[in-house]
């Protein structure tokens, strides 16, 4: 007898069917002291989808980040996370959920005095109980997915920006999470290293089965590889749609964000120059991406 009831959320072309939402956010505000940087944020992210947060400079992706995986409390508002509202949860609720998520940061540097190896293990003696050689076997696996493996023994100040990122990323999967969160992944990289991180990103959502939310200031990127966009704009909401109804948006903030992008580009360009010419920040470092507080 056939079950009628799979469903296969990557190759349905209605990513709305019938599954229920993996991350619900509800009028989720936000402030920072007397200033709110969030306003009734409303958003639900569906079980095997890529989800790319993008805006300006300040628009608030990264604290809306925070916010999804419980680092910082909301000051009105729900997020519910696999079923667990998180802004009442409980702290073994909490430590329970964490396990399940993986969290890329913008910035989240490695620990310098640890190897690769080390500190893709971290999560593993954070949560679990296994012995320390099967836990250097699930590290390596993950060093392999993400195509350094032959970096496991090496100092973080020996990586360049992009193996720094995907040591960053090994990291986050390594606990095998049902959802994965990036903030800016691609930032401060090259345009071939950053095509790799996308590629990357794909697969752990194709191959892991992971939902991942990425924010992300690289529009090319965003195309690449969102399953839909979420445009956050001074706090509030303006878009969530799908690749192709974002291009299309006639939302003149949007258009303005679109547009925006290529300045942006011109001064990466540069700085990615100054780099090569040995005149900036040195690459490798976790927090060279300068225009990307
Ligand atoms: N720790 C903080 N204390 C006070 N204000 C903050 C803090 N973090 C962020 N803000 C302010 O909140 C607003 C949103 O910041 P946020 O970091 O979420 O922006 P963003 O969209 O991630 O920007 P970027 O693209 O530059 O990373 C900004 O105006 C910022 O100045
Ligand atoms: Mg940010």
């Amino acid at each position: 007898m056939p079950d009628r009831r799979e469903t296969r959320p990557s190759e349905d072309a209605q990513p709305q069917a019938a599954a229920a939402p993996v991350i619900r956010v509800e009028t989720l505000q936000a402030h920072y002291g007397e200033r709110q940087v969030l306003h009734d944020v409303d958003l639900t992210v569906l079980p095997g989808e890529i989800m790319v947060i993008m805006g300006g400079s300040g628009s608030g992706k990264s604290t809306l980040l925070r916010h999804l995986v419980g680092l910082t409390r909301p000051t009105a508002g729900r997020v519910e996370l696999l079923g667990l509202d998180i802004t009442r949860a409980r702290a073994m609720e909490m430590m329970r959920l964490r396990r399940k998520l993986g969290v890329a940061f913008q910035g989240g540097a490695l620990f310098s005095s640890m190897t690769v190896l080390e500190n893709v293990m971290l999560p593993l003696q954070e949560h679990t109980q296994l012995d320390r050689k099967t836990m250097e076997i699930m590290a390596r696996l993950k060093l392999e997915v993400v195509n350094l493996a032959e970096a496991e023994a090496m100092m973080p100040a020996e990586l360049s920006g992009g193996m720094l990122k995907r040591a960053a990323v090994a990291r986050a999967i390594v606990m095998d999470p049902a959802l994965l969160f990036f903030d800016e992944p691609s930032a401060g990289l090259d345009p071939v290293v950053s095509a790799a991180l996308d590629d990357l990103i794909l697969k752990l959502r194709d191959a892991m089965n992971m939902t991942i939310v990425v924010v992300t200031h690289e529009l090319e990127s965003a195309f690449k590889i969102a399953d839909r966009i979420t445009v956050l704009d001074q706090g509030r909401i303006l878009m969530v749609d799908d690749v192709e109804a974002v291009r299309r948006s006639d939302n003149e903030r949007i258009q303005n964000l679109l547009n925006r992008r290529s300045e942006d580009k011109e001064v990466d360009a540069q700085s990615y120059l100054r780099r090569l010419t040995g005149e900036a920040d040195a690459p490798g470092q976790p927090k060279e991406d300068a225009g990307a507080t």
